[in-house]
C-alpha cells in the first residue's frame, strides 16, 4: 500500500491546511450565510453540525477525495463481509454482524455468523427474563436482586457506559455494579453492598485470562463460599461470558452458564455482544436490542450514504484534518448530557487503543500523528474546570458537544440553561472576542484608559477553535446505539485514512506480558527476571517495604 502522503488529495490538503491556518472561522462564517447549512447533516433522531470546523468547500472536497483514494468504499464493504481485515491477528471484524437486525447471511470461514450471532441472542433474552423475572434462583432458593459485572478494558466500558447513559429508563428490578479495578477497593465497596444468596457475577473476558478480570472473579468466589459453603452452588450464582471454553471450565463454571463470542469481535467494539448481558439484565432484553436496533440504523447509513453525507467518515476525515494536517494532537468529547458522562472514558479506548499506532499497514513508519489524545467529561463540570484553557490556552484542541433536544428527566428551566451553555460555548470558541470588543466593553463598564490597557490583552479571546455539535433527539436506548456505531464507524474509517491497523493492540499486550512476570516476581519464590536498574530498584523498594 502506497504511504498516505503521496496522494494527490494528501498534498492539495497539505497546500490548504498552510491557507487555513491563517483563516479565521469567524470570517468563513461571515463570508458565507449558508455555511450551517453547508456543513451539517442530519440522520434519523441525529444533527451533526461541523460548520465550526475549520474548513472550506475545497478542503472538504480534497477531504473527500482523501476517503477516495484510500479504498475507503473497499475496506468498508471488506469489513461488512467479513474478511479478515484485521491481518495482523487473522481475524475477521464484525461488530456490525451482532447488531444485523436484517439477519442477512455474513460468512467467516464457510461458516453463517448471523445465526451464531442469533442463537446466542436468544439465550441472552432467556436467561435475562428467567434472572428478571425472579424465576432464576440462588442457592437458598431467593431470586436475584444485584449483579456484579466483573471485566475491564472492552469488557467493562461499554456496558458500564450504556448503563449509566440509560439509568433513567431501568425499573427496580435488578442493581447493577461493575468491577474493572484490581484494586481489592472497588471489589470490597461493592461487596459491602450485596448478599451472596441474591447476587449474581457476571464474568466477562473474551480471553479468560485477563488478569484483573480473574483475579476480581477468583475473590468473588472465595467471598462467595464464605457463604454458600457450597461449591455446587457456584452454578447458580457465577456466569462468564468468553471465547474461551477451556478456561471458562478451568475456573469452574458450567457451560450452560458461558455465554459465547468470537474471535472477530474485538474487545472494545464488543458491547453488542454478550458483554452487554448486564445492560440487558438491568434494563431488559428489549432496551438491549434497542441500542442494538439503533447501531443497525447507522450501520445501513454508513454502508449507503454518498461519502459527502456520510456521518462517521465525516467525522473521521475532520480528525484526520486536525490532527495530521492543522497539528492538533487532542481532542475532548464534552456531552452536555449527565447520563454520557463515561463516554469520554468509552471513546478514549475506542479510538486510542484502535489508532495509537505507530506504523501503517504495510509496517512503514507513520509520517504523520495518528491518533490524537482524546479527553473530556461531561460539558458543565469542565466549563468550571479546563474550558479555561480551551479558551484561551495556547494549545488547540478541537471538541465534539454532544446534546440532546429532549432531557430525560424535565425538571424546571434545567435543560435550557444546560443547553445555553452548550451553545454559548462553541460560539465563543469559533467567534473570540477581539481587542475592539474588549475595548468597548470594558469603555461601557467606565473602566479608565489606564486600566483598559492593562486588562486588555488578557480579556482577548482569539476563538478559531474548531467544534462539532451533535444534537440528538434525546438519550434513549436508540439514540445511545446510534451514537457508539457513528464513533465507531468513525475510527473505522480513521484507520484506514491513516493507513493504521484498528482492530490490534500489541501496546496493550506488551504490558500485560510484562506485569505477568513481576507478579510472578512478587509473589512466587525465586523468580528474577533481567530489569533495568529503575525496575530493579522499584521491585527491590516494594518487596522490602511490603515484607517488614
Ligand atoms: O485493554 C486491553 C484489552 O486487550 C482490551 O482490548 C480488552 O477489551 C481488555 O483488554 C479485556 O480483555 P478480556 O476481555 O480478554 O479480559
Amino acid at each position: 500500500m502506497n504511504c498516505r502522503t503521496s496522494l494527490s488529495s494528501w498534498q492539495a490538503l497539505t497546500t490548504s491546511s498552510e491557507r487555513l491556518k491563517k483563516q479565521h472561522l469567524k470570517t468563513l462564517f461571515d463570508s458565507d450565510s449558508g455555511r450551517f447549512d453547508k456543513f451539517s447533516r442530519h440522520i434519523p433522531g441525529v444533527l451533526f453540525d461541523f460548520s465550526k470546523q475549520l474548513i472550506d468547500d475545497s478542503t472538504f472536497e480534497q477531504l473527500v477525495s482523501l476517503a477516495k483514494e484510500s479504498d475507503l468504499a473497499a475496506w468498508r464493504d471488506k469489513m461488512f463481509a467479513g474478511e479478515k481485515i484485521n491481518f495482523t491477528e487473522d481475524r475477521a471484524v464484525l461488530h456490525v454482524a451482532l447488531r444485523n437486525r436484517a439477519n442477512t447471511p455474513i460468512l467467516v470461514d464457510g461458516t453463517n455468523v448471523t445465526e451464531q450471532v442469533q442463537s446466542e441472542l436468544e439465550k441472552m433474552k432467556g436467561f435475562s427474563e428467567r434472572v428478571r423475572s425472579g424465576e432464576w434462583q440462588g442457592y437458598t432458593g431467593k431470586s436475584v436482586k444485584d449483579v456484579v459485572a466483573i471485566g475491564v478494558g472492552g469488557s467493562n466500558l461499554g456496558p458500564q457506559m450504556v448503563t449509566e447513559a440509560l439509568s433513567a429508563y431501568a425499573d427496580n428490578t435488578l442493581n447493577v455494579h461493575y468491577v474493572s479495578n484490581v484494586d481489592g477497593v472497588q471489589l470490597a465497596q461493592v461487596l459491602k453492598k450485596v448478599e451472596a444468596e441474591t447476587t449474581l457475577f457476571v464474568i466477562s473476558s473474551k480471553t479468560f485470562t485477563t488478569s484483573e478480570t480473574m483475579n476480581n472473579a477468583r475473590s468473588s468466589v472465595n467471598w462467595f463460599l464464605e457463604s454458600a459453603q457450597d461449591k455446587s452452588a457456584i452454578a447458580k450464582h457465577f456466569v462468564a461470558v468468553s471465547t474461551n471454553l477451556e478456561k471458562t471450565r478451568e475456573f469452574g463454571i458450567a457451560d450452560e452458564n458461558v455465554f459465547t463470542m468470537w474471535d472477530w469481535v474485538g474487545g472494545r467494539f464488543s458491547l453488542w455482544s454478550a458483554i452487554g448481558l448486564p445492560i440487558a439484565l438491568y434494563l431488559g432484553y428489549d432496551k438491549f436490542v434497542e441500542v442494538l436496533e439503533g447501531a443497525f440504523e447507522v450501520d445501513e447509513h454508513f454502508k449507503t450514504a454518498e461519502f459527502e453525507q456520510n456521518v462517521p467518515l465525516i467525522m473521521a476525515l475532520l480528525s484526520v484534518w486536525n490532527t495530521s494536517f492543522l497539528g492538533h494532537t487532542s481532542q475532548a468529547i464534552l456531552p452536555y448530557d449527565q447520563a454520557l458522562h463515561m463516554l469520554p472514558a468509552y471513546l478514549q479506548q475506542g479510538e486510542m487503543e484502535s489508532n495509537g499506532k505507530h506504523v501503517t499497514f504495510d509496517g512503514q513508519t507513520v509520517p504523520y500523528t495518528t491518533v490524537p489524545i482524546i479527553w473530556g467529561m461531561t460539558g458543565i463540570n469542565g466549563q468550571h474546570a479546563f474550558y479555561q484553557c480551551l479558551h484561551q490556552g495556547n494549545v488547540i484542541v478541537p471538541a465534539d458537544f454532544i446534546a440532546s433536544v429532549e432531557p430525560q428527566v424535565a425538571l424546571g428551566k434545567h435543560h435550557d440553561v444546560l443547553l445555553s451553555n452548550f451553545l454559548a460555548q462553541t460560539e465563543a470558541m469559533m467567534a473570540g472576542v477581539n481587542e475592539e470588543q474588549v475595548r468597548n466593553d470594558l469603555q461601557s463598564k467606565g473602566k479608565s484608559e489606564e486600566e483598559i490597557n492593562e486588562l486588555v490583552a488578557h480579556k482577548i479571546h482569539k476563538g478559531n477553535r474548531p467544534t462539532t455539535s451533535i444534537v440528538l433527539d434525546k438519550v434513549d436506548a436508540k439514540a445511545v446505539g446510534r451514537l457508539i456505531a457513528m464513533y465507531e464507524h468513525k475510527i473505522f474509517c480513521q484507520g484506514i485514512i491513516l493507513s493504521v491497523c484498528s482492530f490490534d493492540q500489541w501496546g496493550v499486550e506488551l504490558g500485560k506480558g510484562l506485569a505477568n512476570n513481576i507478579e510472578a516476581e512478587l509473589t512466587e519464590e525465586n523468580v528474577a527476571y533481567e530489569h533495568d536498574s529503575s525496575t530493579a530498584g522499584l521491585i527491590a523498594y516494594y518487596k522490602q517495604k511490603r515484607n517488614k
